[in-house]
């Protein structure tokens, strides 16, 4: 039997794809298995880092600015992602406002940080989802992976909320696309040492302290410990996979 986590010939976008973040090793991981990919961000010049260092690896990888809140930015994004690499079947929608949001309570958030918690983190994730589907149609089918968070279990702050509603535009997604031959499905990270994330739950913050009590095994992760999960949604070897919320946080999900 041979098992193919293979993707040879295959286009990717990922958003929040700069230099530092979760996105850079999705990025990077969609690249070493032989994927184009194409590194979106709101910060173009970070983005440009990971699509130079893709390169220097012997990767196919370009940089886009985009702001997924904007339906004309995430056409550009799509269309430049066509008109260089013929067409898209992987859409990792990574983006998202996380420190920006998460430390605020809600009754002390303002209404204009709500809007746009909600533009970036959920509208968003459906406009890239909207505007790449008929491309991977045009390809016979395609992989969309959301990035949700142990946050939205339960959701306890704003972000959480934001990331709790993109299970339900996977489950959604999943539903409506499955006949074009498109999976959607989510992965739920818990704290992940990416540059932000170091900021959220350092050594010794009663929240650290708290998931390092709960969890089975690691309780917090690296970037690269979320490359297999990402590898397995996109490669044939997990075609038969949709609507799935796959938490990767070491077991704190169980909350023993
Ligand atoms: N780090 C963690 O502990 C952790 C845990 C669970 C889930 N997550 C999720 O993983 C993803 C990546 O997190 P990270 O730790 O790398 O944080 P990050 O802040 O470095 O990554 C978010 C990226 O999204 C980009 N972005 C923000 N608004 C945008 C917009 N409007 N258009 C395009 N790009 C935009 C940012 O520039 C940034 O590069 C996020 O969805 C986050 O919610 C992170």
């Amino acid at each position: 039997m041979n098992v193919d986590w293979s993707l040879d010939g295959k286009v990717a976008i990922v958003t929040g794809a700069a230099a530092g973040g979760i996105g850079e090793a999705y990025a990077r991981t969609l690249a070493s298995a032989g994927a184009s990919v194409v590194c979106a961000d709101i910060q173009g010049d970070k983005a440009e880092l990971v699509a130079k260092a893709i390169e220097a690896d012997g990767g196919e990888a370009r940089a886009v600015s985009v702001d997924i809140a904007d339906e004309a930015s995430v056409a550009a994004m799509v269309g430049d992602t066509v008109s260089a690499f013929g067409g898209v079947d992987i859409l990792v929608n990574n983006a998202a406002l996380m420190l920006q949001l998460a430390p605020i309570p809600a009754m002390q958030m303002s209404r204009q940080d709500w809007d746009r918690g909600f533009a970036v983190n959920v509208t968003g994730a459906w406009l890239c989802t909207k505007a790449v589907a008929p491309e991977m149609e045009k390809r016979g089918g395609g992989r969309i992976v959301n990035q949700s968070s142990l946050g939205a279990f339960p959701a306890a702050t704003v972000y959480g909320i934001t990331k709790l509603a993109l299970v339900g535009l996977t489950t959604t997604m999943a539903a409506e696309l499955g006949p074009l031959g498109i999976s959607v499905n989510c992965i739920a990270p818990g704290i992940t040492e990416s540059e932000a994330g170091k900021l959220i739950a350092g050594p010794g913050t009663p929240y650290r302290e708290m998931l390092e009590q709960q969890a089975a095994t690691m309780a917090v992760g690296q970037p690269e410990d979320l490359a297999g999960v990402l590898l397995l949604l996109t490669s044939p070897a997990g075609r038969w996979i949709t609507g799935q919320v796959i938490h990767v946080s070491g077991g704190v999900v169980m909350r023993p």
